[in-house]
Order: C-alpha cells, then structure tokens, then sequence
C-alpha cells in the first residue's frame, strides 16, 4: 500500500493519512474577522473529501496586523464561537485542523510597520519599537489560546511569504541595531520569541507548527537555504512538531524562484518548486517532521516524495480548491490534480471580492 494513506503520529496526533491542506484564506469573513456560512460549508467539504490535516487559512493576531479584506481574525474571544463551529465540523470527519496565524508586517491593510523602516516603490512602513514587538509577541500567544478554546488541534506560525516574521529574517528589510536586528541569531529571534511564548501559552503537548521559507529567492541576501537549515536545527531543538516548507520572502525575483530550489531531472521529485532544498532540509536535519507545499500535483510525484523520505507530509492548497475531495479522488484512482495553475483564485480581479472557488471551473 502506498505510504500516502498510511496515519502518521506527532506527539499525541494521529492524523489518518499524510495529506495537508496547505494554509488557504477564503478571503470571505466579515469585518470583524468572524467566519462567514460559505467558509464553514468549504470546510465541511474538505474535511469529508478525507485530508488528514487541514491548517485554517491565516488568521490575524491583532487588527493592527490584518493582511487583507475579509481575513479570519483570533485577536479576540469574539472569534471563538464560529471558530468552534467549524473545529466541530471538520472533527467529525475525522480530520484534523490546526490555525495559522499571521502577522502582516509592511503588507498590513492598517499599519504598515516592520523591522526597520522600510521605503521601495511599493511599500512605505516604519519601524517598530520594542514595545510594539512585545505585544506583538504576546498577540501570537494568546491568540493560539483562543485557536486552542476554539477546538484546534494546535496552531501554525506564519514565517513565510513575506509576512512580519518573513521580514525580521531577512537581512534585507532587518537593520534594527538591538536584539531582534543585525547578527542571523538577533534576525531569527522575533520567531522564536513567539514560538517560546505560544509554546508556554499553551503547553508542551499541542501541535505547533511553522510555516518557513526555504529561500527568500531574492537577487541578493536575504533568507537562503544554509540560513533556513539552521532555523530548522534550532526550531528541532526547541521540540516544534511539523516545519512546513514553502518559499519566497521580500523582494523575490520569479526567476529565481522557479529554479534555485528545484530537484534534478530524473529525480523524481522534479515537480515541486524546492524538491531539491526540501532534500537538503531533509539530510541536514534528521527527525524533524517536514512537510512540502508548492508545485506538488500528481500521484506519482507524491509517492516518490514518500518513498525517498524526502519529506513525511505532503501539502497542497490550490489543487483543494478545485477539488476539495482531491484525497479521495487519488484514492480512487486519479493520478493527478485538475487545477490548471490559472492562479484566478489568487488574482486581483476576484480576490476578496466573492467567497474563494476555482474560477477556472465556476467562472
Ligand atoms: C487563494 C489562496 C490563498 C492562500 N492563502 C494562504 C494563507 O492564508 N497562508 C499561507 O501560508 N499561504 C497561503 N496561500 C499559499 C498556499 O498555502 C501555498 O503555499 C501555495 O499556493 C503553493 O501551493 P500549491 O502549489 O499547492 O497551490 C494561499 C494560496 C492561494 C492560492
């Protein structure tokens, strides 16, 4: 039997098969953060379509924080009660949940601020204090206490995608002088600042996962692979139970994204956008349960991901949103993913402007 319907253990979770659905907002809450019916429906159907482990769409720590119109929020107790609804929901499929959560940083919708003051032609932010940092870490703590109160199975912190924590590590937006800016260790420390204080928020045997650039893929500087290896190492050390690896932090140049990361030809595991840094994860951090996002589509790619104990986790978003029961499909039979990669869920034209679907399927 293929390694992709076998349970996999972390900690006191047992998750019934290896597929996650990488974190996805449905851009569709209301003002205040609160889930909306359509998100809830979503949920139901992914968790009936037999993924293993769903991490919630982002939610914002702080309004000060928020990423964009229509994004969950659990800043506050307010959020608890549809949050519960749908834990329940997807609990009883005998799936698993867990919420990401975000920090905007210079990308905020209502206050642009990071690490150090930060002008380009796109983005204007200031920098903040270290008050301001301190509450931000005790937003992400408390925040994972009302994810944990609402039923999740634990939480993940976004450290990916040029979000806050994505900007304090990269030494190009970072030129603070105190502890949180200059050496590697003082750029890493917002992250692992919050880790220590979700992780003593709400205990040692909840899932806590991260959500980590393997590369910033940026011309020069910022976050690379010998950078994310050691976050890796030191997350390891500090007992984090999944490390999700995506890619792409300020200033990402296309290009390089589409090649630096990936696995040879011939490989096998060509198909995901960083195969090849994932393996390098992999070799130089042994028993650190790792799960891959991006690119991955077919059935036979997966397998071999399995296989060659590249990674223990596969993630995917987009193709769940063209077919939520995707799992059951492969289970079925099907060898690969309908999503076309058209990216018109992800486009200007319709985000946030409707509740998320597959554009390409129901235009
Ligand atoms: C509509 C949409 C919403 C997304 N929302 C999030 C999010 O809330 N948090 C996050 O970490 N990534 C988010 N992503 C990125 C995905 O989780 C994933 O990293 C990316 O789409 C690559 O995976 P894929 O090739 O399987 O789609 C989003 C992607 C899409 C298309």
């Amino acid at each position: 039997m293929s390694l992709l319907f076998e349970k996999f253990s972390i900690g006191d979770l047992t998750l019934k098969n290896r597929f996650i659905r990488s974190p996805t907002t449905s851009y569709w809450s209301d003002e205040e953060g609160i889930l909306r019916d359509p998100i809830i429906e979503y949920y139901r159907q992914l968790a009936k379509g037999g993924i293993g482990l769903i991490i919630k769409g982002h939610s914002y720590v702080s309004e000060k924080g928020k990423a964009h119109i229509g994004q969950s929020g659990l800043s506050s107790e307010k959020h608890i009660p549809r949050m519960q609804e749908l834990t329940d929901i997807v609990h009883s499929y005998d799936s698993k949940i867990i919420a990401q959560l975000n920090h905007a940083g210079y990308t905020s919708i209502n206050d642009r601020v990071t690490a150090s003051k930060y002008v380009t032609e796109k983005w204007e932010a200031r920098e903040l204090s270290l008050e301001e940092i301190e509450e931000i870490i005790e937003n992400f703590s408390i925040a994972a206490e009302n994810a944990i109160t609402a039923g999740f199975d634990g939480v993940q912190l976004h450290g990916s995608h040029g979000y806050l924590n994505s900007q304090f590590m990269s030494d190009i937006v970072n030129h603070r002088q105190d502890k949180y800016g200059g050496s590697f260790e003082n750029r890493i420390r917002l992250l692992t600042d919050i880790y220590n204080a979700t992780r003593k928020k709400i205990g040692p045997n909840v899932i806590i996962s991260v959500k980590l650039n393997c590369d910033d893929f940026a011309e020069n500087n910022g976050l690379t692979i010998k950078d994310s290896i050691q976050i890796a190492r030191i997350l390891k050390e500090k007992k984090l139970d999944i490390l999700e690896i995506s890619g792409g932090g300020p200033e990402q140049v296309l290009e390089i994204r589409k090649s630096r990361g990936k696995a040879p030809e011939g490989s096998g595991y060509e198909e995901p956008t960083w195969g090849g840094h994932a393996k390098k994860i992999r070799e130089a951090v042994p028993g650190m349960t790792l799960a891959l996002v991006d690119g991955i589509r077919t059935r036979k790619t997966m397998d071999n991901l399995l296989n060659q104990n590249i990674v223990d986790l596969i993630s995917m978003s987009k193709p769940f949103i063209n077919e939520p029961n995707f799992v059951e499909l492969l289970e079925k039979g099907q060898e690969k993913a309908s999503c076309i990669d058209c990216r018109k869920c992800i486009s200007r034209d319709n985000f946030a402007k409707t509740m998320l679907r597959c554009f390409h399927k129901h235009p």
